[in-house]
């Protein structure tokens, strides 16, 4: 049975997912499956984007069968020959022998090679067009991202780049199609930076290059042929693909590789990696025989400084540590720091044979002090183990953060630790107007909580209440404002977007400004000093309140007036509560006055005007 899923009006995913594929291409091992995408474009006339491996072919003829509704096949554009995509191409152009297959010369003589075909196609060099209607598409030469007759396509219509491998990840979608369904920075980026590193590592120069034609178009959407479609987000995975490509580290610190027959030279790479972390340096460690090189490989990109411990055998390299090295000479790694560890009860000869293999690659610095162990460590090497960590440790800033015990205490007593909840209105919480936007339904209510938490992706969070409208909408829809209240905001705005409920009430019903954002989302233009727009990246669940994190899309500033805090809030805009009738029993909320009636408040009271919960309410008196 059929199952597509829809990247645009007219453009349909017909890819299918492979989860019981042991290793890719033979060699990376895909615990999290593998996706092979294929995109149908129905314009006036029919294009396919390239086809999907031999193992998911019969899903990808039903998904191909039913999306194009009867309708023939016109073009299929065959952006990359290898057979990961092109296995379905010989039984695609039987079933449709009228499909006009559009690729570049190089694709032309390797369909000769796989195939042993002699078709009619229709060459197509750098900037060449193809008009289906709507769409004009341009071809746009990637060649070695991955393979030589590599190129990737640009909708200028919808503004869509079609980019064969090129940001590709490892992982079966799972029924999402677009990265910004899942989690996938905390889910997803590990095989992401693995099929990078792994497919395309070797190649930065010509990465650098697509990067470069890439950056002087107007991109809104980014569909691979591997992994997810992104529809924004593109400044996180470009960023990582610039420093990929340049082999620059993501982060500092130190990836250690070792090979351990019986132990001994485990040990001397973790008491190695406990001395680093006692300088505050991060550590990672991979234990060659059990974790997979393609792992290490992305772990070397990732990492600033590597050490290799390996024990010599057959007066050689460890054979998966070999396996290791050979493959990151392979892969191109340069601009590293290294550090070398050797075991050998007789003739020790792995430190040198990896030294030989790394010195190859460019801009790798080998420490001089390598350690050489016999058989196990000795205690008068420790010191030589602190001099490796010294070396390694001049690189890293001195301001690195220590990890401090807690302060002494000042007698042998244990205090009970207490936790007194006006400790979080010292925070300096904002107050804002969040609002969303469902189909033709606006909404919009009142949080405190929203702070930025990278500058370059601009990112925010936003904390909502679950029992926000709102928050359903945004769950839903991924995108809304924040109007950032100023301190001239009167109580009503509070009253409007906070004491009610958009399930039962409009709440724009009466405005009078009517302002939008790019995204479409109504925002406060007045007794506002900002508005900021913004797509929805990760949500987490924390029981009553979810945290959404999102890229900030739109900002401009509306006034001068200082942000209202809740300080602010309780001491110059909140009425203060209405004195209690005689003899009342009950309970106020301190946020916006509703009073519970009785002697009792559950704990997890919910205040049903304001959305509050109990640490909220004070006795009334
Ligand atoms: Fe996914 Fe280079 O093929």
């Amino acid at each position: 049975m059929f199952n597509l899923k829809k990247i645009k009006e007219d453009i349909i995913w017909v890819g299918a997912n492979d989860r019981r594929l042991a290793m890719f291409e033979g060699v990376y091992s895909v615990p999290q499956g593998v996706s092979y995408n294929s995109y149908l474009v129905k314009d006036e006339k029919t294009v396919l984007f390239d086809t999907v491996d031999k193992a998911v072919r019969q899903r990808f003829f039903e998904n191909l069968e039913a999306a194009l509704e009867g309708r023939s096949l016109d073009y299929l554009v065959i952006q990359h020959m290898e057979p990961d995509h092109s296995a379905a191409f010989v039984e695609l152009i039987k079933c449709n022998p009228s499909v006009k297959i559009v690729c570049n010369s190089k694709t032309y003589d390797f369909i000769k090679q796989f195939y042993n075909l002699d078709i009619n196609a229709q060459i197509v060099n750098e900037n060449d067009t193809l008009n289906t209607g709507r769409h004009t598409f341009h071809f746009i030469m990637a060649p070695m991202v991955h393979w030589p007759e590599v190129m990737v396509t640009y909708d200028s219509t919808d503004k869509i780049l079609f980019s064969a491998d090129a940001f590709g990840s490892f992982g079966a979608l799972n029924g999402a199609i677009f990265a910004d369904e899942v989690d996938f920075n905390n889910n997803y980026m590990d095989d992401f930076r693995r099929y990078y590193s792994n497919i395309v590592g070797k190649y930065g120069t010509q990465v650098q290059s697509l990067l470069e034609k890439a950056s002087s178009l107007s991109i809104e959407m980014i569909c691979p042929l591997h992994g997810f479609v992104w529809r924004g987000n593109f400044s996180n995975i470009i960023s990582k693909y610039t420093l990929w490509s340049t082999y620059q580290p993501e982060e500092n610190g130190v990836m250690i590789a070792y090979a351990s027959v019986y132990g001994n030279t485990e040990n001397a790479a973790e008491i190695l990696s406990s001395k680093l972390r006692d300088k505050g340096i991060k550590t990672v460690m991979y234990d060659v025989s059990v974790s997979s090189a393609s792992e290490i490989i992305a772990a070397a990109f990732k990492w600033s400084h590597l050490v290799f411990a390996s024990t010599t055998y057959n007066a050689g390299i460890f054979i998966s540590m070999e396996e290791v090295i050979n493959d990151l000479v392979a892969h191109n790694i340069q601009n590293r720091k290294v550090a070398i560890i050797e075991n050998g009860s007789w003739a020790a000869s792995s430190g040198s044979l990896i030294r030989e293999k790394l010195e190859k690659c460019k801009d790798i610095k080998i420490l001089d002090q390598m350690l050489s162990i016999k058989s196990s460590l000795n205690v008068s090497q420790l010191q030589e183990i602190d001099l490796m960590v010294d070396a390694i440790a001049a690189d890293f800033p001195k301001s690195t953060p220590q990890i401090k015990p807690p302060p002494a205490a000042e007698s042998n007593e244990v205090k009970k630790a207490v936790i007194d909840p006006a400790a979080m209105f010292k925070l300096s919480y904002g107050l804002f107007v969040l609002c969303a936007k469902d189909g033709v339904k606006d909404n919009g209510c009142i949080i405190n909580t929203a702070s930025q938490i990278t500058a370059s992706p601009l990112r925010i969070s936003i904390t909502v209440n679950k029992a926000n409208y709102t928050h359903d909408m945004i769950i839903k829809t991924k995108e809304f404002t924040l109007s950032i209240l100023d301190e001239s905001a009167p109580f009503r705005i509070f009253e409007q977007f906070g004491f009610h409920s958009g399930k039962d009430t409009e709440k724009f019903s009466n405005v009078k400004y009517t302002e939008r954002a790019s995204n479409g989302i109504r925002f406060i233009p007045e007794h506002v000093n900002c508005m900021i727009s913004a797509r929805v990246l990760d949500a987490h669940d924390y029981g009553t309140h979810t945290i959404f994190i999102a890229d900030v899309t739109e900002s401009f500033l509306l006034s001068e007036i200082p942000s209202v805090t809740y300080k602010y809030y309780f001491d110059n805009i909140k009425p203060k509560p209405q004195a209690p009738k005689e003899n009342k029993k009950g309970y106020v909320c301190k946020i916006c006055g509703y009073i519970h009636e009785g002697e009792d408040l559950p704990a997890d009271f919910i205040c049903p005007l304001c959305k509050h919960g109990a640490v909220d309410f004070e006795k009334l008196v």
